[in-house]
Order: C-alpha cells, then sequence, then structure tokens
C-alpha cells in the first residue's frame, strides 16, 4: 500500500466470497444437516460427533432466550450463514420474521431453497442494511471476526467496532436483545509455527479479516449497549471443528470431487488451526448478551 492509498475498511468482498462461496454441498458434508458454521453446545461425557447437530440446535435455543426473541415480530441476523438460526427461530420459536444479512450469494441460494417464507436473507453488508422497523433481537455469531479490516491502526479499527455497534443500535428497538458470539485473540507469546498459520489464517483462507482483542469490543460498544453477561465458550468452538475435520475425512473423496484437493486441503489446514488455537487458549470465543440501550 502507498502513503495515498485509503485501506480498506472491511476485508475485501471477494476475499470474503474466496471462503464462502465453494459449493454448498462441500459445506454440507463439513458441517452436516445442522448447516452452522459455529460452536455448538454439548454436554459433558456425549459422544461430540453423534450429537453435533443437537449441540448446534441446543445453542440456537438458548440464544433465543438470551436474547428475549422467542415469539418476537422480526429479528436480525448479521452474517446469517445458511439461515439455520432464522429457520429455529421462526419455526421453533415462533419469530414472525428473520432477516439475515451476508455477503455470500450461495448461502442466499441455499436458505431460499430452503422455501421459509418467514426469512429473507439479503446480500449485502452489516453496514449497508436498513430497516423500516426496528427489529425485537438481533444475533451475530461468529461474524463480526470478519468485519474489521487487518490493516487498520487500533484507533481505525476501535472507530470500525464503534460503527458496528451504532448500526446494530439503530436497527433495534429499545431494550432488544442483542445476543454476539465472537472469537477473540489473547496477546500470547507467539512460536515460528504459530505465526506461519496465523500469517495463512489471515493472508490466505481469509484474507484482510481481524480477530479482535475483546476489550476492542467492549469498549466499542460502550453508551449503545449494556452487558448483561460475557462468557468465555471456547470449548463450544474447538469441538465442532475437530467434528467437522472428522466429518471431512470420511468423506474427502466426494470433497474432493466437489471442489477439488486444493480447497479440501485448506480446509483441513485452517480448521485444524482453529482447533489447536482455541485448545491452546490463544484464541477465545465469548457469548456476549447485551440489551440496546434507551
Ligand atoms: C463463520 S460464518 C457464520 C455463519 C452463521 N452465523 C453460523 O453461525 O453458522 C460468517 C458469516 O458472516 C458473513 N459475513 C462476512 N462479512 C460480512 C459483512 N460485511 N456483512 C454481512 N455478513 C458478512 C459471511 O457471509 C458468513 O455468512
Amino acid at each position: 500500500m502507498t502513503a495515498v492509498e485509503t485501506p480498506a475498511l472491511n476485508p475485501e468482498v471477494d476475499a470474503i466470497r474466496h471462503h464462502y462461496e465453494i459449493s454448498n454441498e462441500l459445506y454440507r458434508i463439513i458441517l452436516g444437516p445442522a448447516m452452522m458454521y459455529s460452536g455448538g453446545y454439548w454436554n459433558d461425557g456425549e459422544d461430540q460427533r453423534a450429537v453435533h447437530d443437537e449441540a448446534q440446535m441446543r445453542k440456537l435455543d438458548a440464544f433465543v432466550e438470551l436474547a428475549g426473541a422467542a415469539g418476537a415480530d422480526s429479528v436480525l441476523d448479521i452474517g446469517s450463514g445458511w439461515g439455520t438460526m432464522l429457520d429455529r427461530a421462526t419455526t421453533v420459536h415462533g419469530v414472525g420474521r428473520g432477516v439475515g444479512v451476508t455477503l455470500s450469494r450461495t448461502q442466499q441460494e441455499f436458505v431460499r431453497a430452503i422455501g421459509n417464507d418467514k426469512i429473507d436473507i439479503k446480500v449485502e453488508s452489516w453496514e449497508d442494511h436498513t430497516t423500516e422497523t426496528p427489529y425485537d433481537a438481533a444475533f451475530c455469531i461468529n461474524a463480526i471476526e470478519h468485519f474489521v479490516h487487518s490493516s487498520l491502526s487500533p484507533r481505525e479499527r476501535t472507530r470500525r467496532y464503534q460503527d458496528f455497534f451504532t448500526k446494530v443500535h439503530s436497527l433495534l428497538r429499545p431494550d432488544a436483545g442483542f445476543v454476539l458470539h465472537a472469537m477473540t485473540a489473547e496477546a500470547l507469546p507467539l512460536n515460528r509455527a504459530l505465526l506461519a498459520d496465523l500469517k495463512f489464517l489471515q493472508r490466505e483462507e481469509f484474507a484482510g479479516c481481524h480477530i479482535p482483542h475483546l476489550s476492542e469490543l467492549t469498549s466499542a460498544m460502550e453508551g449503545l449497549f449494556d452487558v448483561v453477561e460475557i462468557r468465555n465458550e471456547r470449548e463450544s468452538f474447538s469441538i465442532a471443528c475437530r467434528v467437522w475435520l472428522e466429518q471431512l475425512a470420511e468423506r474427502r473423496d466426494e470433497a474432493v470431487a466437489l471442489d477439488g484437493e486444493d480447497v479440501v486441503r485448506r480446509f483441513e489446514r485452517y480448521l485444524d488451526i482453529f482447533a489447536y488455537t482455541l485448545e491452546d487458549k490463544y484464541f477465545n470465543n465469548f457469548r456476549i448478551v447485551l440489551r440496546r440501550r434507551g
């Protein structure tokens, strides 16, 4: 970048699509029927692979309750993936209308094919989303890691996170619940192997993405949201990554036939990096329950 260029605020749309616009069939092999790309809620002693889909639904049910979203007129899911949260909210929890935003056109196609007319998926960035009627609740599940460009300075990053929370605040009714699941990074000593893996994540697989520190998020939401609860649920995500790796290994030949050896190798590498960095406590996965102020 030269001195006169302005750094991108978000990671490039193409960088997001590089990861999310492989075939939906390959994602189905990895993620299973739940089609959730984030952590689940497992109980001690469970066969983690066998109950993966149930663990994902438990997480969604808990999030609906924490956001006070059951029976709501409308909810927003920011970074809505394959629509599972909105499908669950509208079919099991009596939500009238679920709106999701994503940058992935293939995810929108996938959700349209479900045929749930209470769900509307928009291919747009969170910052471009508007609504005439404020939402009763919102979710953002492991998506904020994509929203701020890693080349920004700490001060610029804080401003971007402030923009994000200001935007969500403007989309919600007063006192609405907002549940955020977010990976965060710890400032721990790095070694050469870990540095190479982090470089792969940030320069290749998720180019430009920034995994925040918890304080970057909490300071940016001040005055906009009351913090109800913050819990570190690191294992919820590391277990999911290990299950997805097993699911991929079992049907590897099919996966390669769908999207090719290179894509499959990329996924094997990055899922293993996330699994071990969470297990080794370099990364966290915080559940942050918020209430919109005023
Ligand atoms: C890890 S996936 C999580 C999907 C879903 N929340 C889940 O838990 O299964 C991240 C999601 O964020 C979306 N995303 C990335 N950048 C975005 C942006 N600027 N605006 C809206 N969505 C975005 C991606 O398209 C993807 O759907």
